[in-house]
């Protein structure tokens, strides 16, 4: 693992995994919600959640999938799966599995293919960005979606706003150059993908896309 790649883990492994939900669900919530609604999940879907986190994102899909659906959810920070595992277990979702490892590299034993891939505040932290990009993307069936949200530097008139959204960023691990990271990303999917669709909130620095593959 990079140097980078190391800090972040720090990070992760570190006092935020405690103080995470709270601040981010505040401010995202409402985006990725409608990324959802936007999406074509439906029951019994099989998705793979690149750094579930503390699987904020679950109840969410779950909405989607219903009890027929799966979710595998894989993060490299044993402290946010810790959380995740608490929220699993609170709800008795049983249609939940969580693997410790690290998204760029990851690898499905059984080589299942998905209906759906997901990633939400997860790219723009990643140094080597690409390589979690196209493992997702590996791992999702052809027609299957992706959907992915995040940080993203704002362009025009907002770009005055992005020092103090990538300061917000900062404590878990964003960067100026995470968020320009994810432009490149958003490009790469539009040249990829088929039926892409992309929204922008938050003074243009929070994004969702959503592609077929
Ligand atoms: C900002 S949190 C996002 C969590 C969740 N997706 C959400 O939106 O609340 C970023 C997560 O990515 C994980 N992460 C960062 N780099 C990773 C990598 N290379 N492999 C696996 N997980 C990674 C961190 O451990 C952390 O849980």
């Amino acid at each position: 693992m990079s140097f980078k790649a190391k800090k972040i883990k720090k990070i992760y492994e570190g006092k935020v995994a405690g103080r995470y939900d709270l601040p981010i669900s505040h401010m995202f919530s409402k985006y990725k919600k409608q990324a959802f609604r936007d999406s074509s999940l439906k029951i019994g879907d099989k998705v793979l959640v690149f750094c579930c986190g503390t699987g904020l994102d679950f109840s969410e899909i779950l909405k989607k999938i219903g009890k027929e659906g799966k979710i595998l959810g894989i993060d490299f920070s044993r402290e946010m799966l810790k959380k995740a595992k608490e929220k699993i277990e609170k709800h008795r979702w049983n249609n939940i599995e969580l693997i410790e490892a690290d998204v760029t590299m990851f690898k499905n034993d059984n080589n299942e293919l998905f209906d759906a891939g997901i990633c939400t505040l997860g790219f723009s932290i990643i140094p080597d960005y690409k390589a979690a990009y196209y493992n997702l993307v590996s791992k999702v069936k052809d027609g299957g979606e992706i959907i992915i949200g995040d940080m993203q530097l704002a362009s025009d008139w907002y770009a005055r706003f992005n020092p103090f959204t990538i300061f917000l960023a900062k404590r878990f691990g964003g960067s100026f150059e995470g968020h320009q990271n994810s432009l490149e990303i958003y490009s790469i999917m539009r040249n990829d993908l088929k039926e892409v669709k992309k929204k922008e909130f938050f003074l243009k620095s929070y994004y969702y896309c959503i592609a077929k593959k």
